[in-house]
């Protein structure tokens, strides 16, 4: 009985390791592709969490222009596969899976993130 709980108590001590050290979790690989999805990062222009961020602020005709990308954290999933699979005045068109998509609204609407 004893030798069966010692047995048990090794192989938790050695096999946990080898199966958590070399993955990352869903939340990490989710924020590496939102900062670098084969293209110019989400962050970039849309703040390192999706909550909108001023892209720039110039004049045009006298006036002064804000260009903006929006908050992105509360958008409806329909909404985010639509924005990602069509095209944009500003922003870029992107070719990316339907997992990776996913995985990009996973992060920025996740309110445990980071
Ligand atoms: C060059 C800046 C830029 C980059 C990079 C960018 N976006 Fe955008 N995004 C915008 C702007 C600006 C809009 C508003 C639509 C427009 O004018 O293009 C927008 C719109 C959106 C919308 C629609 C929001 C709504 O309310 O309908 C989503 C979702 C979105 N972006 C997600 C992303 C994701 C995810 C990435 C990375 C894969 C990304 N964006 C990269 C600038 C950017």
């Amino acid at each position: 009985m004893r030798f069966w709980l010692t047995c048990n108590v090794l192989l938790f001590l050695f096999i946990t390791p080898l199966l958590s050290e070399d993955f990352i979790s869903k939340m990490e690989y989710a924020k590496m592709l939102y900062s670098n999805p084969r293209g110019i990062g989400c962050n970039k222009c849309h703040g390192e969490k999706g909550e909108g961020a001023v892209i720039s602020k110039y004049s045009s005709k006298n006036r002064d222009v804000v260009l903006e990308a929006p908050n992105i954290t509360t958008v409806s999933k329909e909404r985010f596969f639509q924005a990602l699979t069509s095209q944009h005045r500003v922003m870029p068109t992107y070719f990316l899976t339907w997992q990776e998509i996913d995985s990009l609204y996973y992060y920025v609407s996740s309110e445990v993130k980071k």
